[in-house]
């Protein structure tokens, strides 16, 4: 879609189709026709079409950023019932620091994604542009400057939420460790970007021996993929690391079918490391940012690693498998440890690491995890705003206790049945060396990453978590520095 911006009075526009959102019941409001509400019954919640002009408008609770988001959403599913090929909309201002125009083009961005790469008869999209009246919804006087940024910042963190699902939906056999680092190579045609991918000799080499033993049965290689997008004078060095289980069949502990299928899914943390490198890009943001992936089939065979099996970690620490389908956090445990090598100011790893996180979130929410119980109060702040779901959950030694080995340093799994999205988090964190412990977090994005009932504005497949919330997070560090 295109967005315009145009000097007028919304009534002075000539468009196909009209949106207006009616904000918490405001019935007397100048845009609204009350008397016509009245004979459709509309009173301020949900959402009509008046088929005379192509009227929509859309109930939101407030302003607030995700009741936007939500609206246009809403209004953009009705627009897709008509032939319109454009739409006019007025201008919302909202408290926070971005224009709420940032929030309207999210939801019609994210709410106009489909996924139909493999259906013969793709659906034909008709609207192609919004346009934007300056005129306001509280009269206050826009300045054009921050209108444009604000369509801008959102067209960015939606196309690369965007970007993320497309990866996360494709199918494991044309979604592959080496289409992984295809599409990473791509990605390095972005500004300020580049790319290096890293193959089984190079893991050899760096003694990753915890994340080869994942990879073992697997008919194909794995990748290890490492973008950096480096600006001028960067203020801040982030790294984001991501799992990229292309499959997850649970290996020798082989999962019940029913929950092998969706592993497709087990990409989603890779999936947001590209999307947020994508998105740090089109945004121009001020830091060096890296994203590393360990791109990766778990998978059955005679040469597979077993339960019972000791692994050795690129750090050297040594590791009692006692359960194949816990392989996430031996790769990440790997890429962790060469991610430190570059000197992080701040470390993020992005995983669909446990279905324990699920149990205990629901499938909205992320998991904020970590050991520094500041950054992580602080990401979940801020996250508030992105319209990403998550919560905090933090440690304590008796559930770090729990994944003590009798043979090795640590176990892969916990010998407690509960709290297991906090033991797979106190796992990875023996292979955070002392200096970054402080700046390392760990987001369990199992739930939101893959929707099988529809929710809000996300479709079923892929919502591209971890996206939104970390490029907000980058957004409003670059403030602040
Ligand atoms: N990829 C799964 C986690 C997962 C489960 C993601 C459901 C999304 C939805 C992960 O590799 C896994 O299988 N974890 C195990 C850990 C257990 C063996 C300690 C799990 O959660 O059951
Ligand atoms: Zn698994
Ligand atoms: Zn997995």
């Amino acid at each position: 879609m295109r967005y315009e911006i145009l000097e007028k009075d919304l009534q002075n526009i000539k468009s196909d189709a009209s949106v207006t959102f009616v904000i918490g019941k405001d019935l007397e409001h100048k845009w609204i026709d009350k008397k016509l509400f009245e004979n459709l019954k509309f009173d301020g919640e949900d959402a009509v079409l008046i088929s005379d002009g192509l009227q929509i408008f859309v109930g939101c609770k407030s302003i607030e950023d995700e009741e936007l988001r939500l609206g246009a959403a809403k209004a953009y599913s009705l627009l897709k019932t008509t032939k319109a090929k454009s739409v006019k909309i007025g201008c919302y201002l909202g408290k926070c620091k971005f224009l709420s125009m940032k929030a309207i083009v999210e939801g019609f961005e994210l709410g106009s994604y489909e996924y139909d790469r493999y259906k013969t008869q793709k659906s034909t999209k008709t609207l192609e542009l919004v346009q934007i009246s300056t005129e306001s919804y509280d009269e206050k006087q826009i300045e054009l400057k921050d209108l444009q940024e604000a369509i801008d910042t959102g067209l960015a963190m939606a196309t690369s939420t965007n970007y993320a699902k497309d990866i996360v939906n494709t199918p494991p056999q044309d979604f592959t460790p080496l289409t992984m680092a295809d599409e990473a190579l791509k990605l390095a045609e972005a500004k300020n970007v580049t790319c290096e991918v890293y193959d089984e000799k190079f893991l050899e080499k760096e003694k990753m021996g915890s994340f080869l033993a994942v990879n073992r049965a697997s008919a194909l290689p794995p990748r290890l993929i490492h973008l950096t997008y480096k600006p001028e004078n960067p203020k801040k060095r982030i790294i984001f690391v991501g799992k990229g289980l292309t499959y997850d069949s649970g290996g020798l502990s082989l999962k019940p079918s029913t929950s092998m299928v969706t592993m497709k899914a087990d990409k989603s943390g890779a999936a947001a490391v590209l999307g947020i490198i994508k998105g740090v890009s089109e945004l121009n943001l001020p830091f060096e940012v890296h994203g590393i992936i360990g791109a990766t089939e778990n998978m059955i065979g005679g040469n597979a690693y077993k339960p019972d099996d000791v692994l050795t970690a690129r750090n050297k620490k040594t590791i009692e498998v006692r359960n194949t389908d816990a392989e996430g956090r031996l790769v990440l445990c790997d890429c962790l440890d060469y991610a430190q090598d570059f000197k992080p100011d701040l470390l993020i790893d992005m995983a669909t690491l446990t279905g324990a996180c699920v149990v205990a979130l629901g499938e909205f929410t992320n998991g904020i995890l970590g050991l520094n119980e500041e950054l992580q109060q602080e990401f979940f702040q801020v996250s508030k705003k992105s319209g990403e779901l998550t919560t905090p959950l933090y440690t304590n030694r008796y559930l770090e206790a729990t994944i003590k080995s009798e043979i090795a340093d640590v176990c892969n799994i916990s010998n407690s049945r509960y709290g297991g999205a906090i033991t797979a988090g106190a796992f990875l964190s023996h292979f955070i060396r002392d200096e970054y412990k402080d700046k390392w977090l760990h987001l369990d994005i199992a739930g939101p990453a893959f929707v099988e009932r529809v929710w809000g504005y996300n479709q079923f497949g892929a919502s591209g978590a971890g996206v939104r919330m970390n490029l907000n997070y980058l957004l409003q560090l670059a403030k602040a520095v």
